[in-house]
Protein backbone atom coordinates (compact mmCIF):
# COMPACT_ATOMS: atom_id res chain seq x y z
CA UNK A 1 0.00 0.00 0.00
CA UNK A 2 1.29 3.73 -0.73
CA UNK A 3 0.95 6.00 1.75
CA UNK A 4 2.01 9.75 1.37
CA UNK A 5 1.50 11.76 5.38
CA UNK A 6 2.65 15.11 5.75
CA UNK A 7 1.31 15.01 8.92
CA UNK A 8 1.63 11.80 10.51
CA UNK A 9 -0.67 10.93 13.73
CA UNK A 10 1.46 8.46 16.29
CA UNK A 11 -0.19 6.36 18.85
CA UNK A 12 2.88 5.01 21.18
CA UNK A 13 2.02 2.27 23.50
CA UNK A 14 4.59 1.38 26.01
CA UNK A 15 7.10 4.00 27.34
CA UNK A 16 9.99 2.10 28.90
CA UNK A 17 13.24 1.84 27.66
CA UNK A 18 12.35 2.01 24.11
CA UNK A 19 9.64 4.24 24.12
CA UNK A 20 11.45 6.85 26.06
CA UNK A 21 14.15 6.66 23.97
CA UNK A 22 11.96 7.46 21.31
CA UNK A 23 10.71 10.47 22.38
CA UNK A 24 14.07 12.00 23.08
CA UNK A 25 14.60 11.11 19.65
CA UNK A 26 11.38 12.59 17.83
CA UNK A 27 13.08 15.46 19.90
CA UNK A 28 16.58 15.57 18.49
CA UNK A 29 15.91 14.56 14.94
CA UNK A 30 12.98 17.24 14.70
CA UNK A 31 15.05 19.12 12.09
CA UNK A 32 16.12 16.04 10.31
CA UNK A 33 12.07 14.97 9.82
CA UNK A 34 11.51 18.67 8.97
CA UNK A 35 13.81 18.37 6.30
CA UNK A 36 11.99 14.85 4.96
CA UNK A 37 9.17 16.75 5.11
CA UNK A 38 7.48 14.89 7.86
CA UNK A 39 5.17 16.40 10.64
CA UNK A 40 5.21 13.92 13.40
CA UNK A 41 2.20 14.21 16.00
CA UNK A 42 2.68 12.14 18.62
CA UNK A 43 -1.63 11.99 19.73
CA UNK A 44 -1.62 9.37 22.47
CA UNK A 45 1.22 7.59 25.24
CA UNK A 46 0.16 4.97 26.83
CA UNK A 47 1.74 3.33 29.99
CA UNK A 48 0.08 0.57 32.05
CA UNK A 49 -1.56 2.36 34.37
CA UNK A 50 -3.72 4.79 31.76
CA UNK A 51 -3.14 7.21 28.39
CA UNK A 52 -2.04 10.90 27.68
CA UNK A 53 -4.04 11.82 25.29
CA UNK A 54 -3.96 15.54 22.90
CA UNK A 55 -5.42 15.15 19.37
CA UNK A 56 -3.14 17.90 18.32
CA UNK A 57 -0.30 16.45 19.22
CA UNK A 58 1.50 16.27 22.98
CA UNK A 59 3.84 17.99 23.84
CA UNK A 60 7.36 15.66 23.99
CA UNK A 61 9.52 18.18 25.47
CA UNK A 62 7.86 18.00 28.54
CA UNK A 63 6.05 14.14 28.11
CA UNK A 64 9.41 12.20 30.34
CA UNK A 65 8.79 15.03 32.76
CA UNK A 66 5.09 14.40 33.44
CA UNK A 67 5.43 10.52 33.42
CA UNK A 68 8.48 10.89 36.20
CA UNK A 69 6.33 12.14 37.97
CA UNK A 70 3.78 9.50 37.75
CA UNK A 71 1.59 12.10 35.29
CA UNK A 72 0.30 14.16 38.70
CA UNK A 73 -1.62 17.45 37.83
CA UNK A 74 -1.23 16.17 34.07
CA UNK A 75 -4.52 17.08 32.42
CA UNK A 76 -4.07 15.39 29.35
CA UNK A 77 -3.17 11.62 31.24
CA UNK A 78 -6.25 9.25 31.78
CA UNK A 79 -5.89 7.12 34.72
CA UNK A 80 -7.09 3.45 33.79
CA UNK A 81 -7.50 4.58 30.29
CA UNK A 82 -5.92 1.76 28.24
CA UNK A 83 -3.81 1.48 25.13
CA UNK A 84 -6.67 -0.59 23.47
CA UNK A 85 -8.87 2.07 24.35
CA UNK A 86 -6.78 4.59 22.63
CA UNK A 87 -6.39 2.37 19.70
CA UNK A 88 -10.11 2.32 19.51
CA UNK A 89 -11.06 5.86 20.25
CA UNK A 90 -8.12 8.24 19.22
CA UNK A 91 -7.25 9.45 15.37
CA UNK A 92 -4.19 8.07 14.16
CA UNK A 93 -2.44 6.91 10.96
CA UNK A 94 0.57 4.71 13.41
CA UNK A 95 0.74 2.59 16.15
CA UNK A 96 3.97 1.83 17.43
CA UNK A 97 3.74 -0.81 19.83
CA UNK A 98 6.63 -1.36 22.36
CA UNK A 99 5.29 -3.32 25.57
CA UNK A 100 7.15 -6.07 27.05
CA UNK A 101 7.86 -9.42 25.24
CA UNK A 102 5.96 -12.34 26.57
CA UNK A 103 5.56 -15.68 25.33
CA UNK A 104 1.89 -15.60 24.48
CA UNK A 105 2.33 -11.83 23.02
CA UNK A 106 -0.23 -10.31 25.17
CA UNK A 107 -0.46 -7.11 25.48
CA UNK A 108 1.37 -6.65 22.28
CA UNK A 109 -0.40 -8.86 20.49
CA UNK A 110 -4.15 -7.51 21.03
CA UNK A 111 -2.62 -4.16 20.79
CA UNK A 112 -1.75 -4.74 16.99
CA UNK A 113 -4.45 -6.77 15.98
CA UNK A 114 -7.14 -3.90 17.18
CA UNK A 115 -4.65 -1.28 15.52
CA UNK A 116 -5.15 -3.06 12.44
CA UNK A 117 -9.09 -3.74 12.65
CA UNK A 118 -9.04 0.00 13.02
CA UNK A 119 -6.89 0.04 9.46
CA UNK A 120 -3.85 1.61 11.44
CA UNK A 121 -0.51 1.00 9.77
CA UNK A 122 1.71 -0.70 12.91
CA UNK A 123 5.49 -0.23 14.10
CA UNK A 124 6.94 -2.57 16.71
CA UNK A 125 9.93 -3.24 18.08
CA UNK A 126 8.31 -6.32 20.50
CA UNK A 127 8.99 -10.23 19.12
CA UNK A 128 6.41 -11.44 21.26
CA UNK A 129 3.35 -11.04 19.18
CA UNK A 130 5.33 -12.16 15.87
CA UNK A 131 6.77 -15.05 17.92
CA UNK A 132 2.96 -16.40 18.85
CA UNK A 133 0.30 -15.15 15.94
CA UNK A 134 2.83 -14.12 12.86
CA UNK A 135 0.47 -15.71 10.24
CA UNK A 136 -2.59 -14.56 11.83
CA UNK A 137 -0.69 -10.74 12.23
CA UNK A 138 0.21 -11.19 8.45
CA UNK A 139 -3.49 -11.96 7.09
CA UNK A 140 -5.07 -9.19 9.45
CA UNK A 141 -2.30 -6.74 7.91
CA UNK A 142 -2.83 -7.95 4.07
CA UNK A 143 -6.91 -7.92 4.81
CA UNK A 144 -6.61 -4.60 5.90
CA UNK A 145 -4.12 -3.34 3.84
CA UNK A 146 -1.87 -1.63 6.03
CA UNK A 147 2.13 -1.27 6.55
CA UNK A 148 3.73 -3.73 9.24
CA UNK A 149 7.55 -2.98 10.06
CA UNK A 150 9.00 -4.57 12.78
CA UNK A 151 12.91 -4.35 12.08
CA UNK A 152 14.39 -3.66 15.69
CA UNK A 153 12.57 -6.61 16.56
CA UNK A 154 15.72 -8.67 15.36
CA UNK A 155 18.82 -7.40 17.26
CA UNK A 156 17.30 -3.58 17.07
CA UNK A 157 19.61 -1.69 15.31
CA UNK A 158 21.27 -4.48 13.23
CA UNK A 159 19.98 -3.74 9.37
CA UNK A 160 18.02 -7.03 8.48
CA UNK A 161 14.77 -7.00 6.70
CA UNK A 162 15.48 -3.66 5.44
CA UNK A 163 19.25 -4.79 3.65
CA UNK A 164 17.21 -7.76 2.28
CA UNK A 165 14.62 -5.81 1.03
CA UNK A 166 16.32 -2.85 -0.57
CA UNK A 167 19.75 -4.35 -1.52
CA UNK A 168 19.10 -8.28 -2.76
CA UNK A 169 15.70 -7.78 -4.14
CA UNK A 170 16.27 -10.56 -6.87
CA UNK A 171 19.31 -12.90 -4.83
CA UNK A 172 17.74 -15.32 -2.35
CA UNK A 173 19.13 -15.90 1.19
CA UNK A 174 19.77 -19.67 1.57
CA UNK A 175 21.79 -19.37 5.12
CA UNK A 176 22.20 -16.91 8.21
CA UNK A 177 24.11 -17.25 10.89
CA UNK A 178 24.16 -14.45 13.61
CA UNK A 179 24.99 -13.25 17.18
CA UNK A 180 21.59 -11.71 18.06
CA UNK A 181 21.90 -11.55 21.96
CA UNK A 182 23.61 -8.71 23.34
CA UNK A 183 23.40 -10.39 27.00
CA UNK A 184 25.25 -13.89 26.29
CA UNK A 185 28.20 -12.22 24.34
CA UNK A 186 28.89 -9.61 27.23
CA UNK A 187 28.50 -12.84 29.60
CA UNK A 188 30.71 -15.40 27.34
CA UNK A 189 33.11 -12.18 26.93
CA UNK A 190 33.50 -11.65 30.52
CA UNK A 191 33.84 -16.05 31.18
CA UNK A 192 36.86 -15.64 28.31
CA UNK A 193 38.59 -12.92 30.63
CA UNK A 194 38.73 -15.22 33.34
CA UNK A 195 35.26 -15.46 35.17
CA UNK A 196 33.02 -18.16 35.86
CA UNK A 197 29.90 -18.11 34.45
CA UNK A 198 28.26 -17.44 37.79
CA UNK A 199 30.27 -14.04 38.64
CA UNK A 200 29.63 -13.41 35.43
CA UNK A 201 26.20 -13.70 35.24
CA UNK A 202 25.87 -11.49 38.58
CA UNK A 203 28.25 -8.65 36.84
CA UNK A 204 25.64 -8.53 34.01
CA UNK A 205 22.96 -7.90 36.23
CA UNK A 206 24.59 -5.16 38.30
CA UNK A 207 26.27 -3.70 34.99
CA UNK A 208 22.67 -3.88 33.46
CA UNK A 209 23.42 -6.10 30.50
CA UNK A 210 21.16 -8.74 31.80
CA UNK A 211 17.72 -8.63 33.61
CA UNK A 212 17.13 -10.24 36.58
CA UNK A 213 14.88 -12.73 34.99
CA UNK A 214 17.90 -13.77 32.92
CA UNK A 215 16.52 -17.27 31.63
CA UNK A 216 15.46 -16.07 28.30
CA UNK A 217 18.46 -14.95 27.06
CA UNK A 218 20.94 -17.44 28.60
CA UNK A 219 19.09 -20.12 28.17
CA UNK A 220 18.88 -19.12 24.29
CA UNK A 221 15.09 -18.09 23.74
CA UNK A 222 15.76 -15.01 23.15
CA UNK A 223 17.95 -15.81 20.50
CA UNK A 224 15.50 -18.33 19.53
CA UNK A 225 12.58 -16.00 18.92
CA UNK A 226 14.61 -13.56 16.70
CA UNK A 227 15.26 -16.98 14.32
CA UNK A 228 11.34 -17.49 13.98
CA UNK A 229 10.70 -13.93 13.11
CA UNK A 230 13.69 -15.00 10.53
CA UNK A 231 12.29 -17.73 9.26
CA UNK A 232 8.83 -16.31 9.05
CA UNK A 233 9.48 -13.39 7.42
CA UNK A 234 11.92 -14.35 4.72
CA UNK A 235 10.81 -17.76 4.12
CA UNK A 236 7.61 -18.06 5.01
CA UNK A 237 8.04 -20.81 7.21
CA UNK A 238 5.47 -21.08 9.49
CA UNK A 239 7.88 -21.64 12.27
CA UNK A 240 7.04 -21.90 15.87
CA UNK A 241 9.54 -21.44 19.09
CA UNK A 242 9.49 -25.62 19.35
CA UNK A 243 10.88 -25.70 16.06
CA UNK A 244 14.45 -24.40 16.99
CA UNK A 245 16.91 -26.61 18.80
CA UNK A 246 18.32 -24.47 21.51
CA UNK A 247 21.24 -24.74 23.31
CA UNK A 248 21.80 -22.02 25.93
CA UNK A 249 25.32 -20.95 27.91
CA UNK A 250 25.15 -22.37 31.58
CA UNK A 251 27.29 -24.80 30.22
CA UNK A 252 29.91 -21.94 28.96
CA UNK A 253 32.34 -22.46 31.20
CA UNK A 254 33.87 -25.92 29.89
CA UNK A 255 33.12 -24.90 26.09
CA UNK A 256 35.32 -21.65 26.90
CA UNK A 257 38.87 -23.59 28.52
CA UNK A 258 38.52 -26.31 25.25
CA UNK A 259 38.39 -22.98 22.63
CA UNK A 260 41.59 -20.91 24.71
CA UNK A 261 43.23 -24.32 24.08
CA UNK A 262 42.44 -24.41 20.17
CA UNK A 263 42.87 -20.48 20.54
CA UNK A 264 39.45 -19.67 19.41
CA UNK A 265 36.47 -17.97 20.57
CA UNK A 266 33.23 -18.81 21.76
CA UNK A 267 30.05 -17.49 20.35
CA UNK A 268 26.12 -18.26 20.82
CA UNK A 269 25.25 -18.71 17.50
CA UNK A 270 22.19 -18.82 15.70
CA UNK A 271 21.94 -20.70 12.15
CA UNK A 272 18.89 -20.80 10.15
CA UNK A 273 19.40 -22.67 6.90
CA UNK A 274 16.76 -23.48 3.99
CA UNK A 275 16.58 -26.85 3.03
CA UNK A 276 14.58 -28.73 0.23
CA UNK A 277 12.87 -30.51 3.08
CA UNK A 278 12.33 -27.00 5.39
CA UNK A 279 14.32 -24.61 7.12
CA UNK A 280 16.36 -25.40 9.85
CA UNK A 281 16.88 -23.37 12.98
CA UNK A 282 19.74 -23.13 15.63
CA UNK A 283 20.99 -21.74 18.68
CA UNK A 284 23.84 -23.01 20.13
CA UNK A 285 27.46 -21.88 21.76
CA UNK A 286 30.21 -22.23 18.97
CA UNK A 287 33.85 -22.02 18.86
CA UNK A 288 35.17 -19.70 16.28
CA UNK A 289 38.22 -19.35 14.27
CA UNK A 290 40.30 -15.57 15.18
CA UNK A 291 39.94 -15.08 11.79
CA UNK A 292 36.43 -15.28 11.47
CA UNK A 293 34.22 -11.87 11.60
CA UNK A 294 31.96 -13.43 14.26
CA UNK A 295 35.24 -13.65 16.68
CA UNK A 296 35.59 -9.66 16.67
CA UNK A 297 31.68 -9.42 17.43
CA UNK A 298 32.40 -8.82 21.48
CA UNK A 299 30.58 -7.33 24.52
CA UNK A 300 26.74 -6.40 23.56
CA UNK A 301 27.54 -6.11 20.17
CA UNK A 302 25.74 -7.87 17.45
CA UNK A 303 26.18 -9.46 13.92
CA UNK A 304 24.98 -11.47 10.79
CA UNK A 305 26.46 -13.15 8.13
CA UNK A 306 24.19 -13.91 5.11
CA UNK A 307 24.97 -16.55 2.64
CA UNK A 308 23.22 -15.61 -0.65
CA UNK A 309 22.10 -18.15 -4.05
CA UNK A 310 24.25 -15.85 -6.09
CA UNK A 311 26.22 -12.75 -4.76
CA UNK A 312 28.69 -12.98 -2.08
CA UNK A 313 28.27 -13.75 1.42
CA UNK A 314 27.63 -10.29 3.89
CA UNK A 315 29.02 -9.67 7.14
CA UNK A 316 27.35 -6.73 9.39
CA UNK A 317 27.97 -6.20 13.00
CA UNK A 318 26.27 -3.53 14.92
CA UNK A 319 27.55 -1.90 18.48
CA UNK A 320 24.76 -2.45 20.92
CA UNK A 321 24.65 -0.84 24.46
CA UNK A 322 21.82 1.55 24.34
CA UNK A 323 17.91 1.30 23.76
CA UNK A 324 18.47 4.85 21.48
CA UNK A 325 19.85 2.20 18.94
CA UNK A 326 16.36 0.47 19.23
CA UNK A 327 14.39 4.01 18.94
CA UNK A 328 16.25 4.48 15.63
CA UNK A 329 15.35 1.29 14.20
CA UNK A 330 11.99 2.32 15.36
CA UNK A 331 12.29 5.64 14.06
CA UNK A 332 12.83 4.41 10.86
CA UNK A 333 10.28 2.18 10.52
CA UNK A 334 7.83 5.20 11.10
CA UNK A 335 9.57 6.95 8.62
CA UNK A 336 9.25 4.26 5.93
CA UNK A 337 5.64 4.24 6.77
CA UNK A 338 5.62 7.82 4.48
CA UNK A 339 7.22 5.93 1.32
N1 LIG B 1 15.52 -2.45 25.27
C1 LIG B 1 15.91 -2.58 24.01
O1 LIG B 1 16.86 -1.95 23.54
C2 LIG B 1 15.13 -3.46 23.07
C3 LIG B 1 15.74 -3.94 21.87
C4 LIG B 1 14.97 -4.65 20.94
C5 LIG B 1 13.63 -4.92 21.23
N2 LIG B 1 13.10 -4.51 22.41
C6 LIG B 1 11.67 -4.79 22.69
O2 LIG B 1 10.97 -3.55 22.76
C7 LIG B 1 9.89 -3.65 23.70
C8 LIG B 1 10.03 -2.55 24.74
O3 LIG B 1 11.23 -2.75 25.45
P1 LIG B 1 11.61 -1.84 26.70
O4 LIG B 1 13.02 -2.17 27.04
O5 LIG B 1 11.24 -0.42 26.43
O6 LIG B 1 10.61 -2.44 27.81
P2 LIG B 1 10.27 -1.81 29.24
O7 LIG B 1 11.33 -0.85 29.65
O8 LIG B 1 9.90 -2.94 30.12
O9 LIG B 1 8.93 -0.93 28.96
C9 LIG B 1 7.69 -1.49 28.68
C10 LIG B 1 6.63 -0.39 28.67
O10 LIG B 1 5.39 -1.01 28.35
C11 LIG B 1 4.40 -0.52 29.26
N3 LIG B 1 3.33 -1.49 29.37
C12 LIG B 1 3.34 -2.72 29.94
N4 LIG B 1 2.13 -3.30 29.82
C13 LIG B 1 1.34 -2.41 29.18
C14 LIG B 1 -0.03 -2.40 28.78
N5 LIG B 1 -0.83 -3.43 29.02
N6 LIG B 1 -0.51 -1.31 28.12
C15 LIG B 1 0.29 -0.24 27.89
N7 LIG B 1 1.60 -0.18 28.24
C16 LIG B 1 2.10 -1.25 28.89
C17 LIG B 1 5.14 -0.29 30.56
O11 LIG B 1 4.39 0.61 31.35
P3 LIG B 1 4.94 1.23 32.75
O12 LIG B 1 5.94 2.27 32.36
O13 LIG B 1 3.71 1.82 33.38
O14 LIG B 1 5.52 0.07 33.52
C18 LIG B 1 6.44 0.31 30.03
O15 LIG B 1 6.26 1.69 29.80
C19 LIG B 1 9.98 -5.06 24.31
O16 LIG B 1 9.07 -5.90 23.65
C20 LIG B 1 11.43 -5.49 24.02
O17 LIG B 1 11.57 -6.87 23.90
C21 LIG B 1 13.80 -3.79 23.33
Amino acid sequence: MKTNFTNMKLQIIGLGNVGRSLVDLINKEEKSLDCLGLDLKVVSISDKNGTAIDEDGLDLKTILHHKKRNWSDFSHYHHSYTGLEAIKSVKSDVVVELTPSTNNGEPGLSHIKSAFSERKNVVTANKGPLVASYDELIDLKKKNNVKFLYEATVSAQLPIFCLINSCFIIDQVERIEGIFNATTNFIIGEVESGKTFKTALDYAISAGWAETNYSDDVDGIDSARKLVILSNTIYNSHSRLGDVKIEGIRNIEQIVEEAKKREMKVKLMCTLTNLEKGVQMKVSPKMIPLDDPFATINEGNMGIRYHFKNSQEIFVSAQFNNPIQTAYAVLNDIIKMDQ
